[in-house]
């Protein structure tokens, strides 16, 4: 496997073959990252789902590990958690893995029912290489609703129990449990003055973090499958306290990021020194089955690292490169820049990290080819867009190009740092403070980059490292 073909991310989590989504089971142990996914491999496209397994020691590179949990009689295995059961609540073993996942009875939806989907789990003594399901699973039946999945948990010191939070229809329901195998309802969480038309919720997620000044506060992250400000699914995040029953917000939600292409993102458990480390799938469900890749379909986003920062009695998230990125990197470019225009051309720009500081109120980035395909960003007048209409290959979906995105950025911009590879853009304004991540098809990679300004403007200190590949 030489992960050299065309749009084959480089330096992105992808696996050597087949359909991909949701990143599941993310979880530290014994020194390793451990990355599950959603995995169907049989084809390029969703089918019975599975959960593929990779690890890492720093995040950046992976051993591809063989499938972890297959399908059974109770359904197929939709996303999930992954947990350490330090203490052996649940019998299996000190220091156990055990997975939290959703059994989807694939039977049962077509046949209109709706107790489709329940809760089961399974363990692992031997650092998530072979796995026992549990034999008196489900272990968290459906009362009757159509959607109920994505079991995020957590162990909570305070109540020494642990926490379930889990997507039901248009709301998160919190339970409570011992030892993972009997689980009691707390609370629903859906809050009021909502926005009143997102798509379903999927994928949630619900972590306390600490700021710089010592206030401790609950992040609940939700994904929405459908109808998010730029189209399609996204990921947004609720600010507030939590006691092991019920969650309360402080403010309204706020979106992780804003491109389209950021979905189903949640944290790893277990980190040493609280930190807290987000991973999302790196497409979108308007369009993830129709890319056009070949062999594989999917990547993960970079994993970004979390800081909880308090401003003005509001709370947001800064999502930041792990050093790891930072440092591994090659100097392709280097230059102060008073003034705009900046130009470069031929520079192989797709594996490459680019930033700058900035004073300009606006100004356009271009990345370009000699096949004249480009991918704009313009910011101007508090809004940042992005615009992938002459991207590449865009009309294997009806909506892959035809909207220009946008991201409110309420307030001067003072840095920009850009993550391109092969098929995608993550960008990170004001030291993480915004993120917008987006997918593109170039017919040749974009070796080009220029920044223009319709005023007099100044950027300074660019700089552009290229990332070698992670599977070199
Ligand atoms: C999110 C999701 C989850 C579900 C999984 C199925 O992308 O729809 O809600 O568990 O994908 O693959």
């Amino acid at each position: 496997q030489n992960y050299d073909e065309i749009y084959r991310p480089q330096f992105h989590f992808t696996p050597p073959a087949h359909w991909m989504n949701d990143p599941n089971g993310l979880v530290y142990f014994n020194g390793k990252y451990h990355l599950f996914y959603q995995y169907y491999p049989e084809a390029t496209v969703w089918g019975p789902m599975h959960w593929g397994h990779a690890v890492s020691y720093d995040l950046m590179h992976w051993e591809q590990l063989p499938i972890a949990l297959y399908p059974d009689a109770l359904g197929w295995i939709f996303s999930g958690s992954a947990v350490i059961d330090t203490q052996n609540t649940a019998g299996f073993g000190r220091n156990a893995m055990i997975a939290i996942f959703t059994y989807h009875n694939d039977e049962i939806w077509k046949s209109g029912k709706k107790n489709t989907e329940s809760q089961g789990i399974a363990y692992s003594l031997d650092e998530g290489k072979t796995w026992v399901k549990y034999d008196k699973n489900p272990v968290l039946n459906n009362s009757g609703e159509q959607d109920f999945r994505d079991p995020k948990v957590f162990w909570n010191p305070s109540t020494q129990l642990w926490n379930m939070v889990l997507a039901v229809g248009d709301h998160i329901r919190i339970f409570s449990s011992p030892n993972l195998k009997e689980w009691k309802k707390e609370s629903d969480f859906k809050p009021d003055n909502d926005f009143k038309d997102l798509g379903f919720w999927e994928c949630p997620d619900l972590f306390p973090m600490t700021t710089s000044e010592g206030t401790t506060k609950w992040v609940m992250i939700v994904n929405h499958g459908d109808k998010c400000p730029n189209g399609g699914s996204g990921t947004r995040y609720f600010v507030g306290d939590f006691d092991g029953k019920t969650f309360t917000p402080s403010q309204s939600s706020l979106w992780m990021d804003h491109g389209t292409d950021f979905y189903a993102a949640v944290t790893f458990s277990n980190v040493p020194d609280n930190q807290r480390i987000l991973l999302g799938w790196m497409s979108n469900w308007q369009y993830a089955t129709k890319v056009p890749t070949e062999v594989w379909r999917s990547a993960m986003t970079v994993p970004r690292q979390l800081e909880l920062v308090a401003s003005k009695n509001q709370f947001f998230l800064k999502q930041s490169l792990l050093p790891v990125f930072q440092y591994n990197q090659n100097e392709l470019y280097k230059a102060i820049i008073a003034s705009l225009p900046f130009e470069k051309k031929r520079l192989e720009l797709e594996q490459a990290e680019i930033s700058f500081a900035t004073e300009a109120s606006d100004f356009r980035i271009t990345l370009s080819n000699s096949a004249k395909e480009q991918f704009q960003i313009t910011f101007a007048d508090g809004v940042i867009q992005m615009d992938r209409s002459q991207s590449g290959q865009v009309g294997f979906s009806e909506v892959f190009g035809s909207k220009i995105q946008s991201m409110a950025v309420p307030e001067k911009i003072t840095s920009v740092q850009m993550l391109l590879d092969a098929s995608s853009i993550e960008l990170l304004i004001n030291d993480g403070k915004y993120s917008m991540t987006n997918l593109f098809f170039p017919i040749q990679p974009y070796s080009d980059i220029s920044i223009t300004s319709n005023s007099v403007q100044k950027i300074k200190n660019l700089t552009i490292n290229a990332i070698p590949s992670i599977w070199k």
